[in-house]
């Protein structure tokens, strides 16, 4: 096995768990990709590669170049362009391809969820929503999309990043909370009590480390406006690192 490259593709918390796990394995080189969009990430064990492969056909000639063997997408579940062009890679190549996804959450009773498609069909619902003018939400939802609720500006916003905000997205909100989960249920509950938020804007990003914000909102009765994951990508997909493991455990031989 000695020489085998795996590609991680990463970004998540559970890309950073697998590298570790794989690290760990006799004769096999790690490589986990990071779109380079976060200035400090949280860096996994191995080999770390920053940036975009210029489409799938730049992966693709990545993969034969760097001689990959098999290729975990354990991408974000809202980062659909990179899983596609890891499947269309695989399939040029031949390289196999596995998809490390977060199984999505679903509501459970006592949930009050507004279902959207992206940030800007959310403004627009909080928008014409019966929110009082001046009612205070929380939007949680990274820091490249907060523009687009410059349209429901009758409310006020904090949101929470882990890096901050450009200026006109700055300029929405009354106040950014940088901060890296994940987050407690405590302290997601103490959070929403003390700034007695109205609603709450997520993505629906699925698994257990961003989830007690969700379970914080049901407490409360707080509507959430869920902006929804799109489909999932095509081809082989696991929910948990182990199983990633496992996977590549059972290609060892045939890599
Ligand atoms: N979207 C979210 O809500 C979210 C939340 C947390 C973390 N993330 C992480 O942030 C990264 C970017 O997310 P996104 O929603 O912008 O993705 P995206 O829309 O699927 O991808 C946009 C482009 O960014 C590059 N890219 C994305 N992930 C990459 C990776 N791991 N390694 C190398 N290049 C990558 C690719 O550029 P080329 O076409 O040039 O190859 C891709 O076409 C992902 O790695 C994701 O795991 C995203």
């Amino acid at each position: 096995m000695a020489g085998r490259r795996v590609l991680i593709l990463g970004g998540t918390n559970e890309a950073v768990d697998l590298a570790t796990r794989l690290h760990e394995m006799d004769g096999l080189e790690v490589i986990s990709s990071l779109a380079g969009v976060t200035t400090k990430p949280r860096l996994p064990e191995g080999t770390v590669r920053r940036g975009g492969y210029g489409g799938a056909d730049g992966m693709a000639d990545y993969l034969r170049d760097q001689d990959i063997s098999a290729v975990i997408d354990a991408t974000h579940p809202h980062a659909a362009q990179i899983s596609r062009h890891a499947e269309q890679a695989g399939e040029a190549t031949g390289v196999s391809v596995l998809h490390l996804t977060r199984a999505l959450w679903t509501p459970v009773i006592g949930d009050v969820w507004h279902l959207v498609k992206n940030a800007g069909e959310a403004a627009e619902w909080l928008a014409t929503s019966s929110l009082p003018d001046g009612a205070r939400v929380l939007l949680t939802i990274g820091r490249s999309d907060l523009g687009a609720f410059a349209k429901a500006n009758r409310l006020r916003f904090i949101a929470r990043s882990i890096e901050a905000p450009d200026s006109d997205a700055a300029a929405i909100v009354d106040r950014v909370i940088l901060e890296r989960g994940p987050f407690s249920l405590q302290s997601e509950r103490r959070l929403l009590a003390e700034n007695d938020f109205a609603c709450l804007v997520a993505k629906n990003s699925g698994g257990a480390s961003s989830y007690p914000k969700i379970q914080a909102a049901r407490e409360r009765g707080l509507p959430v406006v869920m902006i929804q994951a799109p489909p999932p990508p095509g081809g082989h997909i696991v929910h948990a690192p182990a199983d990633a493991v496992a996977w590549i455990e059972a290609r060892l031989g045939r890599l």
